[in-house]
Parts: structure tokens; sequence; C-alpha cells
């Protein structure tokens, strides 16, 4: 019997955009307490074209990126009782070493992924779960961010900045951002308290009595945000490759806890999310829907590093 095939993206070496080419490879099929996902939906996150750059941890090509998947259940192994073939589901594949999802088909353990609402539809499903997911972590997870607190988000029109100013204002958090100008009144629709335009203005003048600091730009932004922090405070930092060697020794000078962390994949916080969506207190700004037949075109834009919100890539 001939293995049944799928359409995927694919990249033989490293490089820009123009690497990213379909290619056909076998289907995979899921083993006991795993499920295949017909995938419908991903995105672009920055780390994708990283490491389509680099290679990062997913070593050398060929490879295939994404880690966002909205799509159906389509077959489940044994022992899979959380969900059934047919099921709608958004999720995300391990991360950083198990990308795949730029595939018609993937193969992942049951507890990445949680039904999709029906509220929120395919394309906007599958930009929501590693943005959602790095934010309900940083902030939950690790920041504890309750009411009250002062929430300083960096890149707060980003994707991953837009989710984190809707979940620090769910928790009740006052939430202060940093975009351009032309950014500011987008940021502000999500409940941001105050905007910072970082390009005119020195952030570290105009934030004060910071409680958490999500860092999403790295180097010197790490410890110049310590300066703006409360005693007692918490600040992550996303880029782990990009730590500046004042970021802990500051931290712990102003007696704030210094953390630098990666997403994972967490069923828990996706319910929470989905929740937190449905009852129309969280979204996604989809600033554009491309079909994965223009992936490149996709990651060209995304890579300027100007999206509001984010790029969402569908089979078609
Ligand atoms: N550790 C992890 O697990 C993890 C997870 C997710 C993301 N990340 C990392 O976090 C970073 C952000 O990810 P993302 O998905 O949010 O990226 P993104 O959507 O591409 O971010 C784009 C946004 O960044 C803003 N921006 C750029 N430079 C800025 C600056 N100096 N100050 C304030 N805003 C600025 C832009 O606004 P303007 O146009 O106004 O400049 C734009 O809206 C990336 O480096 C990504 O790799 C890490």
């Amino acid at each position: 019997m001939t293995q049944p095939t799928m359409r995927a993206v694919s990249q033989q070496k490293l490089g820009g955009p123009e690497v990213l080419e379909q290619v056909e490879l076998p289907r995979p099929s899921p083993g006991p307490a795993e499920m295949l996902v017909r995938v419908e939906a991903t995105s672009v996150n920055p780390t994708d074209f990283k490491h389509r750059a680099n290679g990062g941890f997913l070593g050398r090509p060929p490879f295939t990126l994404g880690w966002d998947v909205a799509g159906v259940v389509e077959e489940v192994g044994l022992g899979v009782a959380l969900f059934q073939p047919g099921d709608p589901v958004l999720g995300m594949l391990p991360y950083p070493g198990r990308a795949g999802a730029y595939a018609e088909y993937v193969v992942s353990a049951p507890r990445r992924f949680v039904r999709r609402p029906a509220e929120i539809d395919v394309p906007h499903a599958g930009a929501l779960p590693l943005v959602s997911l790095t934010a309900w972590q940083a902030l939950v997870d690790i920041g504890n961010v309750s009411e009250g607190d002062r929430v300083l988000v960096h890149a707060a029109a980003g994707g991953v900045g837009h989710m984190a100013v809707q979940i620090a204002k769910a928790k009740g958090a006052y939430v202060i951002g940093t975009a351009s100008a032309a950014k500011h009144d987008f940021v502000r629709s999500l409940g941001a308290d105050e905007m910072i335009d970082y390009t005119s203005e020195d952030f570290t003048e105009k934030a004060t009595d910071i409680d958490i600091v999500l860092d999403t730009i790295g180097g010197e932004h790490g410890p110049r945000s310590v300066s703006t922090m409360r005693p007692g405070g918490t600040i992550v930092t996303l880029v782990v490759s990009d730590v500046h060697p004042d970021f802990v020794p500051r931290a712990r000078e102003r007696g704030v806890r210094p953390a630098a962390m990666l997403v994972e994949p967490d069923h828990a916080a996706l319910r929470s999310i989905t929740e937190l969506y449905t009852a129309g207190r969280l979204r996604v700004e989809l600033a554009d829907v491309y079909p994965m037949s223009r992936v490149q075109q996709a990651h060209a834009v995304a890579e300027r590093g100007r999206t509001a919100g984010k790029i969402a890539l569908t089979w078609d």
C-alpha cells in the first residue's frame, strides 16, 4: 500500500523567505495517546522567520516550520479520549524543538490542544495559541498578575503584546504599553490605560512603580526596564537569546525577580484563554491572512517587525 502524502512547506537551506517551498511529504499517523490533526490554519511568529534564517533549535534543514495549529481531529490513537475525529481544535506543538505546523497534518499529544469554540473562526484560531500562551505564562503563571498591579508591556501592538494587554486588563491590572504613535489607538482599544511612543519618548522616564514588565525586545531593554520597577515585582524577558549581562544583577539590586522564559503548550491555560475569548474579553487582531501558497510574502511582511496583531496562514 502506498503511504498517503500531504502538502507541506519545507526548506532545503537557511535563508530569506525565498527558501520556503511547497513539497509533498509522507502524512504522519498517530501512535498510542496521539492524535492526527488536519491543519486548517497556522500563523507567522517571529520564531518562524528566525528559525527559517538560522536553524536555531531545529538544527539543519530540511525542516517544516510552524507551532500554531487550528484544525480538525482526523484520527485518534489508542487511549485518546479527550477528542474524537471531527472535533475542531486549536493548540500548539512543543516549543522549541518540534515545529511542523506549516503542513496539512500534524500528530500531537491531545493535551497540547483544546476544542475550538464556534466564536473563534479558523484563521483567528490559527493565530491565537503561541502568543496567548506566551502572554499568559509570563503574566499569570510567572508574574502572578493581580488586581491593581501596574504592568509595562513592551511592543504592546505586536502578537504577544496585544494578548498581554488584554490578559493583564482581564486580571484587573493597570496597563502601560509601548508602541509607535500610529498604533496607540489600536492598543488603547484593547484596554491599555497609558501609551508611550518609544520612537520619541524615553519609557524609563514615563513608566514608574511598575510591578510586572513584559520584555519582548531583549538586550538593554531588560536592565533599563528594571529601573521603572517597584521592589517585589517581576520582569519577564522573552528574548532568551539576547539577555543583557546586567539584566539579573540589576534586577537583584532593585529587589525584583528576573525571569527568562520559553513558551510551552498548555491545555489548562488554553482553556482559560478560550473562556476569556468567548466571554468577549480577549480577541486576536489579524493584520492579514495569507494562503499557504503565499507563505513567502507572509514571512517577508512579518519580518519587517511592524505588524499590529498577527499574520495568519491558511491552507487553500
Ligand atoms: N520566549 C518565548 O517563548 C517567546 C514567545 C513569543 C515571542 N517571543 C519573542 O518576543 C518578541 C515579540 O514577539 P511578537 O510575536 O510580539 O512580535 P511581532 O508581532 O512581530 O512584534 C511586532 C511589533 O513590535 C513593535 N516594536 C518593534 N520594536 C519595538 C520597540 N523598540 N518598542 C516597542 N515596540 C516595538 C512594532 O510596533 P511599531 O510598528 O509601533 O514599532 C510591532 O507592532 C520576538 O522577539 C519573539 O521572538 C518569545
